[in-house]
């Protein structure tokens, strides 16, 4: 063959991958609001900047009949691109070539991407859309998946790894989008289940839809699997570009640091009259988070799991943190084993990956209950100490209000390693709250006392005395627990100058194979 018609050749093959599984599949997935796993690819990455690997890969099975039947890519578009700039590796998993589903070969693509995005030190993407295990190939198809997880396993903690779920994503297939550290869900499209509905059916007797067992909402507000809920795949995909931009490209690097137009001394008057005079009376912490960060930026992780704690990134002076706020408005702001997970879970993203943690404390406690201690409160409010007791990165903690008990020592407090630990004025420190406080050490007094009135005239004035000594943050300033006690209105400022300081900060936990948190 003539070299001309060689090249001939080359484009037409090229013209025929991109087609992945035909027009029409392409069409259906058109018309049920999904793009295609290269539409997705165009949208997560800059202009132009993608590289494909592997578009001539074809499957090798030949069990039912799939020995005539070949798709170029077979199921699964990979490569590398940019993302403002910078380097990720990528895989999309493609609907229109045999639903998506996974073969050996298919499982050795996203091989392929992830270990060179471990050799080069870049973050991997991975977009889902597939029907699982490629069950003509049987056992070599789960073999892939097996090597993928251990991929996952061994790139956690080096390079950032995300997920979004754009289709179906069920069965033993879930284990790589959860071992990964950020999973997007988009509304209506997309599902995870470990079973399915007709499995659950025989098994349980639960009549259940796909979208209740798995969809986004099932994980977005009870099981916590998805970080972020997008209304559609082009949100979800800018969501992506988004979080990227906060982390660094691996363990050994630092965040990226951008130009920031927002004076570092802004201040705002109306934090010091943000707090309620009411110590029982919510407000929103998040209006704090948007007063301080630089252009009141703040990209929420977990927005509607577990509410009474607030994660995600934002800047300060163009240094990207990792903030974890108790919120009032929810609970009261209470830990209870939902928030300490999501917390722990992010403040050791952050650590993983050199991010400083801005922790905003006004936490009344552990939630009380049966519920909570049957459930493991114990454990997994453990695993919320242990991630910020481990955490070398800079910590800077602000108590703005209530910081009681063992939700005092949780939230980054000075002993475990808090690098600088402001309150504000109106802050109370103490081992539980004045009511409770009362009832345990004027228990038998208060019992003695016969006429109603009087008994409560004198709790009221117990509990005066107790907030006069210990709801004050100088009750701790005063053992240098707390570095300072600041003004509401400068926080942005003292947290910037605080991280300024921290920026040369290195501290190290004892060598050890690995440590053992409270799993
Ligand atoms: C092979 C598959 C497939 C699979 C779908 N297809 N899933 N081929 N293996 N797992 C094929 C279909 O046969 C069909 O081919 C095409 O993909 C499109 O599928 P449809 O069913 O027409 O699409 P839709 O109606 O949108 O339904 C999508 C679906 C459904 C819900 C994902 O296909 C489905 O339930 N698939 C099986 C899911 C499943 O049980 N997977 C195994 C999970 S267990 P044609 O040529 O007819 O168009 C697992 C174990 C992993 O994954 C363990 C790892 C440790």
């Amino acid at each position: 063959m003539a070299f001309e018609e060689k090249i001939k050749e080359l484009l037409k093959k090229r013209e025929l991958a991109k087609l992945g599984g035909g027009q029409k599949r392409i069409d259906t997935q058109h018309q049920k609001g999904k793009l295609t796993a290269r539409e997705r690819i165009e949208l997560l990455l800059d202009d132009g900047s993608f590289e494909e690997f592997d578009m001539f890969v074809t499957h090798r099975c030949t069990e039912f009949g799939l020995e005539d039947k070949h798709f170029y890519s077979d199921g699964v578009v990979t490569g590398y691109g940019t993302i403002d700039g910078r380097i990720v590796y990528v895989f999309a998993q493609d609907f229109t070539v045999f639903g998506g589903s996974l073969s050996l070969a298919y499982a050795e693509k996203i091989c392929k991407v992830m270990d060179k995005a471990l050799k080069m030190g870049a973050p991997v993407i991975g977009l889902n859309d597939s029907g699982g295990a490629r069950i003509q190939e049987g056992v070599n198809s789960l073999a892939g998946y097996a090597e993928i997880f251990q991929r996952n396993i061994m790139a956690s903690g080096v390079i950032p790894q995300i997920s979004g779920i754009f289709g179906p994503c069920a069965g033993g297939a879930v284990y790589s989008p959860a071992l990964t550290d950020f999973t997007v869900m988009t509304k209506d499209n997309s599902y995870m289940f470990v079973t399915g509905p007709k499995v659950v059916k025989t098994v349980t007797g639960e009549t259940v839809t796909e979208q209740e067992l798995g969809g986004a909402n099932t994980h977005g507000t009870k099981s916590g699997v998805a970080h972020q809920i997008a209304e559609d795949e082009r949100e979800g995909i800018l969501l992506i570009r988004k979080m990227i931009s906060y982390m660094p490209q691996n363990n050994l690097e630092e965040p990226p640091v951008t130009p920031c137009d927002d004076p570092i001394d802004r201040l705002d008057d109306e934090l010091n009259t943000i707090i309620p005079e009411n110590p029982n009376k919510p407000y929103n912490v998040k209006d704090i988070v948007y007063s301080i960060v630089d252009e009141s930026e703040f990209v929420e992780v977990q927005r509607t799991y577990a509410p009474n704690i607030v994660t995600g990134f934002a800047r300060f002076n163009g240094m990207p943190v990792g903030i974890v706020a108790n919120q009032p408005n929810y609970l009261a702001g209470v830990l209870d084993i939902n928030a300490s997970r999501k917390a722990a879970r992010f403040v050791r993203f952050c650590d993983a990956f050199n991010i400083p943690l801005v922790t905003l404390v006004d936490v009344p406690g552990f939630l009380p209950g049966t519920t909570q201690e049957y459930g493991g409160i114990i454990s997994h409010g453990a695993k919320l100490l242990f991630a910020y007791g481990e955490a070398t990165v800079p910590k800077v903690t602000i108590i703005l209000r209530k910081a009681y008990g063992g939700a005092y020592c949780v939230m980054s407090s000075k002993h475990l390693r808090g690098d600088f630990n402001y309150a504000w004025p109106m802050a109370e420190i103490a081992v539980m709250g004045p009511k409770g406080a009362i009832e345990v050490l004027n228990n038998k007094e208060i019992r003695q006392i016969e006429n109603e009135e009087e008994r409560q005239a004198f709790i009221d004035k117990r509990e005066e005395e107790y907030k006069e000594r210990f709801a004050t943050p100088f009750a701790a300033a005063k053992y240098g627990y707390i570095d300072d006690v600041i003004e509401p209105r400068n926080t942005r400022f003292r947290i910037i100058r605080a991280l300024q300081s921290l920026a040369t900060k290195k501290d190290v936990n004892p060598p050890k194979k690995h440590s053992n948190i409270p799993l």
